[in-house]
């Protein structure tokens, strides 16, 4: 197979997140979060665990930091724990919390790694949820007060900041959907969540350059093209739907500083929202929102394929192609598709592939191989659709794989695994999978095997 060889200076990583590999939950002047609680309740979590321990790696960081370094990459996407920073969510700051990651960011440096710093990767201070959580707008300033006390510290040596990981995840499956921390189920309270998370991105923005002058500052978001099951008007309808309130819902602010007229009338119509007056946007918030950013992360995985349900709603369609562990199509097509359109209508400078990645688990054989080729399929197919829009004129600036370990998913606990390197629970050890070395040979090149491939669909909804 002939490789295929991505630009200079393409800057390719591995990201994880705190709340998903830390553990030290209750180390190091850590205050409770909003994912420890939620963990209490036993019906949350599929597998009955919770992050405590997760990968340890907040006693184990400098063994990952070498496997990072043996992997080769030029960056390393981590989120920070707001409760490490301040406990109380807002007012006293935890000195061993900026300790921490001081000494983190330092060790990358020195190891030639970039550190890319996500601030908020679901984490919520409980203190702050008790008070309203991302509902109350006081939160939104609190994010500010966080995000001022973290850039202080590591602004002088940290070149790219995330403000927020995947605004729609916090607001949707957090309050409406009720499958993620805190687990609430209110329409009306989950737009009402996005709005201050997307404000709290836009305040921040201005903190991070001020203390961070030179820094790349971006927010990364969620995108998954969105296909209609059949070409009936009800299920492109459905489709349409679906991609305004995952897609356009987030970007439409951050780019136009406006949210989707349509997507607003479809809340009205259900009843989420009074009319089409946002009762929570105050003057003066969608410019805030709306304020210039460096880049666009993307986190793709896969796309979503809807039929329309009596009331015309978007339901999901099972999908018909391979499928990962996570039951989510792998469609390489889509992250083309959602690359060029992201590009072409909200132009950002640059744009990060910030997460992509599968489950799969492939388990050691005699020798101790992790032959894990569906993960290398999987992988090598989103590349190559990565470089296919690099041809296209997409300033796509760099790939991080999700994910550098097996960690803490969420609500499936630890039984998906997403990790270029299988780590064993019980003893913390750590292996590399089949993908791992395919990885660290692609960073070294810089290029990616061209597969056999179906010709991208530019099919957009
Ligand atoms: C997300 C999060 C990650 C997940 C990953 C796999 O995209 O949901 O950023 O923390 O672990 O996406 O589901």
């Amino acid at each position: 197979m002939a490789a295929r060889t991505f630009p200079d200076g393409f800057l390719w990583g591995a990201a994880t997140s705190a709340p998903q590999i830390e553990g030290g939950h209750r180390e190091g002047g850590r205050g409770e979060s909003i994912w420890d609680r939620f963990c209490e309740d036993p019906v949350r979590i599929a597998d009955g665990s919770d992050a405590r321990v997760a990968c340890d790696h907040f006693h184990r960081w400098r063994e990952d930091l070498d496997l990072l370094r043996w992997l080769g990459v030029g960056a390393y996407r981590f989120s920070i724990a707001w409760p490490r920073i301040m406990p109380g969510g807002r007012g006293a700051i935890n000195p061993a919390g900026l300790d921490y990651y001081d000494a983190l960011v330092d060790a990358l440096l020195e190891a030639g790694i970039r550190p890319f710093v996500t601030l908020y990767h679901w984490d919520l201070p409980q203190a702050l949820e008790d008070e309203g959580g991302w509902a109350a707008r006081a939160t939104a300033e609190a994010f500010v007060e966080y995000a001022d006390a973290v850039s202080a510290r590591l602004g002088d040596r940290v070149a790219h900041w995330t403000t927020h990981n995947e605004p729609w995840c916090i607001a949707i499956l957090g309050h409406e959907q009720g499958e993620q921390a805190p687990g609430r189920r209110d329409p009306a309270e989950a737009l009402r969540v996005g709005h201050h998370v997307l404000l709290s991105h836009g305040w921040a923005t201005g903190v991070l350059r001020r203390n961070s002058p030179g820094a790349e500052v971006g927010i990364v978001t969620i995108v998954a093209p969105v296909w209609p099951a059949t070409e009936n008007g009800a299920d492109r309808d459905a489709a349409r739907r679906l991609d305004g309130s995952l897609n356009r819902w987030y970007l439409d602010p951050v780019f136009h500083g406006r949210y989707p007229e349509d997507a607003i009338e479809d809340r009205v119509r259900r009843g989420h929202l009074q009319g089409r007056d946002l009762p929570f946007v105050r003057p003066g918030d969608l410019e805030a929102i709306a304020a210039p950013i460096d880049f666009l992360g993307v986190n793709y995985y896969s796309r979503a394929v809807v039929r329309a349900d009596a009331a015309g709603e978007p339901v999901a369609v099972p999908p018909q192609g391979d499928r990962t562990d996570m039951g989510w199509e792998v469609f390489p097509q889509g992250l083309h598709s959602m690359l060029l359109r992201v590009a072409r209508e909200y132009r950002p400078a640059k744009i990060y592939v910030t997460e992509n990645g599968a489950a799969y688990s492939d388990t050691a054989d005699a020798e101790g191989r992790i032959a894990d080729g569906r993960r290398i399929e999987y992988l090598r197919g989103h590349l190559a659709a990565s470089l296919d829009a690099i041809a296209a004129d997409v300033p796509l600036a760099g790939y991080f794989v999700w994910s550098l370990l097996d960690n803490f998913e969420w609500a499936h606990g630890y039984s998906k695994r997403f990790g270029l390197f299988e780590v064993d629970f019980a003893t913390q050890r750590r292996r590399p999978r089949d993908s791992a070395h395919w990885y660290r040979q692609v960073v070294a090149a810089g290029a990616v095997d061209d597969p056999t491939q179906q010709p991208l669909s530019r099919r957009i909804p």
